[in-house]
């Protein structure tokens, strides 16, 4: 064997041995993670099981707590107090509102929303409707004002025939100062879990920022001494808010770590100035950045960041019941998005599903290609409340006289017995609906 041969043979093998212990390190050190989060929830006992859920198509997750009463009853009255814009674009604004009856205002969960209900007339046809939208409360509770951040949504990129997002807008152009609003009480089952003080890692997203500062002032307002980490990622200054806000904190708290991400940053824009890193908040920034230890993860943003993040989370071996995320939509019409398929023949079991509408009188066959039932009663005529169209605001919530559905993702909304969301279900077999 010659000298060369004999030199590849050996580079080879030392190459192998180093893939060999690479690999075994990473499995270890996943191992370790995986043992860590089990050790700690055995000491932690018999406390409160907060199961998150998840799964591809499912962007909601919720803590299973016990269903407290909400503050008040459907609608009620409360003022605008003032309008602050957060950021230099100009498209984000915050409400401070104020309740018309001057009663004490009940506290909630930071992470929780607000639900509104606004009566807004076309300009061209000049009808009047009715739109239900939820607003995350974006600061901690306080005594006497309520305060949500509103983004104002523009039509989709290079479809600018279509009109821009009804409701953001109208806060926006029409929602001033001294107005009423009829608002829900706080709901929803994102929220910041207190039951053992872990770490926690807050990403929010562009306008998912919102719920963290929530979360954020009510930890660092009452003291707390846990580590809280986090990850905004925005487009660049233009979309960045609260800024003074986040870093007047970071500099007051050592347990508070402040980690902006821009994804396309101006010129004008400094790197560990203004933001710390250049890209999106991915799995690999976490992983650098993070100890390897047990934290509790709060995720909210655009779909793509939670379909990528939230897998990624899981697979990096954190359990899964310490992964809380909430997602903003869809709100409106994602039936007008989609390209129809191809109208095929049904099979066998999906042609035996016939959904009644009994208040309508109307029995129609189940078509495989809505999104939901709420949408086949819509393209059929039949009238049903909707607002979020996302299982978070409860509009659509529709008696079942007979059947079954099966939901597209997890409802965040309370369901009342007997009880279904019509914009996150389908049909599991033969249904009739008080619709
Ligand atoms: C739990 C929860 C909390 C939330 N918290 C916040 C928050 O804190 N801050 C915040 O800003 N948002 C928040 N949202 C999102 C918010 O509720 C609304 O979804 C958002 O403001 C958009 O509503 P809109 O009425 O302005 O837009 P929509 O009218 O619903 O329009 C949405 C998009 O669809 C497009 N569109 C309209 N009509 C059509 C059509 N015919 N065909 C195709 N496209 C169309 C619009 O141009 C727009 O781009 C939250 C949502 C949820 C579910
Ligand atoms: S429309 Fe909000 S829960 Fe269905």
């Amino acid at each position: 064997m010659s000298t060369g041969t004999l030199a590849l043979i050996i580079f080879v093998a030392i190459l192998a041995q180093v893939a060999i212990a690479a690999l075994i390190g990473l499995y270890r050190r996943k191992q370790q993670y995986q043992d860590l989060a089990s050790r700690m929830d055995e000491l932690q006992g018999a406390a409160e099981p907060q199961p998150a859920t998840s799964s591809a198509a499912v962007t909601v997750s919720s803590e299973a707590a016990g269903k407290a009463p909400p503050a008040w009853q459907g609608f009620k009255g409360f003022v605008v107090q003032r309008r602050v814009m957060e950021d230099t674009a100009e498209s984000i604004c915050s409400f401070y509102l104020v309740p018309v009856d001057g009663q004490p205002l009940p506290s909630f969960k930071p992470g929780q929303f607000l639900t509104f209900k606004l009566q807004i007339t076309d300009p061209i046809t000049c009808e009047t409707k009715s739109i239900v939208r939820c607003y995350s409360l974006s600061d901690s509770p306080q005594p006497d004002y309520y305060r949500v951040t509103i983004k104002r949504v523009p039509p989709p990129a290079n479809q600018q025939d279509i009109p821009p997002g009804c409701c953001s807008n109208y806060f926006h152009d029409h929602v001033q100062k001294g107005m009423q609003l009829s608002v829900k009480a706080p709901s929803g089952h994102f929220y910041l879990v207190e039951r053992e003080p872990l770490p926690i890692v807050l990403v929010g997203g562009g306008i998912g920022i919102t719920p963290m500062l929530s979360i954020i002032n009510t930890l660092l307002n009452s003291g707390s001494s846990r580590e809280i980490w986090l990850f905004y990622g925005v487009r660049n200054g233009t979309d960045h808010i609260m800024k003074r806000h986040l870093e007047t904190l970071q500099q007051a708290h050592a347990n508070f770590h402040l980690h902006i991400c821009y994804s396309r940053p101006r010129e004008t824009d400094k790197e560990g100035v203004d933001y710390q890193h250049r890209g999106h908040v991915d799995i690999k920034l976490l992983r650098l950045t993070l100890q390897l230890k047990r934290h509790q993860f709060y995720v909210c943003g655009p779909r793509a960041m939670m379909e990528s993040l939230v897998p990624a989370l899981e697979t990096w071996g954190v359990a899964t019941d310490d992964i809380y995320y909430e997602s903003f939509g869809p709100a409106t019409l994602p039936k007008h998005k989609r390209a129809k398929p191809q109208a095929g023949k049904p099979d066998a079991a999906e042609q035996a599903i016939t959904v009644t509408f009994s208040k309508s009188g109307k029995s129609i066959v189940w078509n495989p290609d809505a999104e939901s039932l709420l949408e086949l009663a819509e393209d059929n005529g039949i009238e049903v409340d909707s607002g979020c169209r996302a299982g978070s605001c409860g509009s659509c919530q529709t008696a079942l006289e007979s059947g079954e559905v099966d939901y597209t993702q997890e409802p965040d909304a309370d369901i009342e017995a007997g009880h279904c969301l019509l914009c996150i279900s389908k049909p599991k077999s033969d249904l009739t609906l008080t619709a």
